[in-house]
């Protein structure tokens, strides 16, 4: 079995190898391990987060190579060094939360972070009907007698991010298993598994993330009290423009991904901006992200004409329901009509 790693070797060896030696039950097993240089991604000069080397010794499975994300776009941000904050959370303290309303990015940069660390990212929507099996493992075979381990538990043994997307939709039985891995104990139990405990690996990060609770966001739950304890770090996200904030770099992300001229970026930026504001008061049920947004370009650019291409886009995910589809059309056709100017932001209701 090969292993990799990236932890750092003896400056102009791009690879070591070891031998080393690991014990599973009663068998003894010799394992090749390589050793890579480094990792430095260059992106670590872009984001300003040199300092954090989150990766540091660490040595994994080559298989995990394709875990570890690749071509994250660019992300973002009004200057909050949001990728700095995340890496400077987990640093410190191996696990933080991402708070903040649909779209706005959370899971974007928890990609963006892992590809910058160089570690390998397990995903989990909380808000899926994954089962405890998946997470934690199951017997399989005609005799269920091979244990296979599930996405946390893989986690827990191999290290890497684990990111728990919807963490106030998890459900309770979940949470509580999850309760000791969090805190100082560090560790899980497979009570379907002789109670086997596996401590969490040093290298062995979490990040949740979740939209805000409060009576605007139709659906959200407070997160489970204990897991909230357990999180050292909260950091906050928001659009990039909301209502009448229309932010430029937002406008030049949309005509550089987008591929439109600057007024048509901006008069998007700006219908995007009221809806957004129009979903903070709880109005209508989501609001365009930039993805969304870039998507609308995107046929602009191909050709369609802004209304129609709103039609495919924005104006179909924000709802099924045709009564808020009808709002969404009436606020692009507003800011259409005002060309690159910011239409008066509208209360609906
Ligand atoms: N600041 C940003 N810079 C670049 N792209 C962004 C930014 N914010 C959002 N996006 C893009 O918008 C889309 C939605 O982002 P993402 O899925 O990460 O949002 P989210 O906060 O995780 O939403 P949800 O709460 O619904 O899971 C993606 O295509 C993402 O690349
Ligand atoms: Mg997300």
């Amino acid at each position: 079995m090969e292993y990799y790693g990236n932890s750092k070797t003896p400056q102009g060896a791009s690879k070591a190898t070891t031998r080393l030696r690991t014990f599973t039950s009663d068998t003894k097993i010799s394992l090749q391990m390589s050793r890579l240089r480094s990792y430095e991604s260059p992106l670590k000069k872009k984001y300003d987060v040199g300092k954090y080397d989150l990766a540091e010794n660490y040595v994994f499975q080559e298989s995990m190579q394709e875990l570890i994300p690749k071509s994250t776009p660019e992300y973002v941000d009004k200057g909050e060094h949001y990728v700095e904050r995340i890496m400077r959370a987990l640093h410190h303290f191996k696990q933080c939360a991402l708070i903040g309303p649909s779209g706005t990015g959370k899971t974007h940069i928890v990609y963006l972070v892992a590809e910058i660390a160089g570690l390998p990212l397990w995903e989990i929507n909380c808000g899926l009907q994954t089962t405890s099996f998946d997470l934690f493992g199951r017997y399989v075979g005609l005799g269920k007698e091979n244990w296979v381990d599930g996405q946390i538990v893989s986690w827990c043994r191999n290290g890497g991010i684990l990111y728990l997307d919807e963490a106030n939709m998890m459900k309770q039985d979940v949470a509580t298993r999850l309760n000791p891995l969090l805190d100082t104990r560090g560790h899980i139990v497979l009570n379907e598994k002789d109670n086997e405990i596996i401590p969490r690996h040093p290298r062995g990060f979490v990040v949740i993330s979740m939209n805000p609770f409060s009576i605007e966001f139709a659906g959200t739950k407070p997160l489970n009290a204990a897991f909230r304890r357990r999180m050292n770090a909260w950091i906050t996200f928001d659009y990039l423009s909301t209502g009448a904030n229309v932010n430029k770099d937002e406008v030049v992300l949309i005509r550089e991904r987008g591929g439109v001229s600057k007024k048509v970026a901006l008069q998007m930026v700006n219908v995007a901006a009221q809806l957004r504001y129009n979903y903070k008061r709880g109005e209508i049920p989501y609001a365009p992200s930039v993805g969304d947004i870039i998507n609308w370009a995107k046929l602009v650019s191909d050709g369609t004409g802004v209304l129609d291409a709103a039609e495919e886009t924005i104006i179909s995910t924000t709802s099924d329901d045709m009564t808020t589809q009808e709002t969404v059309r009436r606020i692009v056709k507003s800011a259409v009509e005002h060309g690159s100017g910011q239409a008066p932001i509208q209360e609906i209701g």
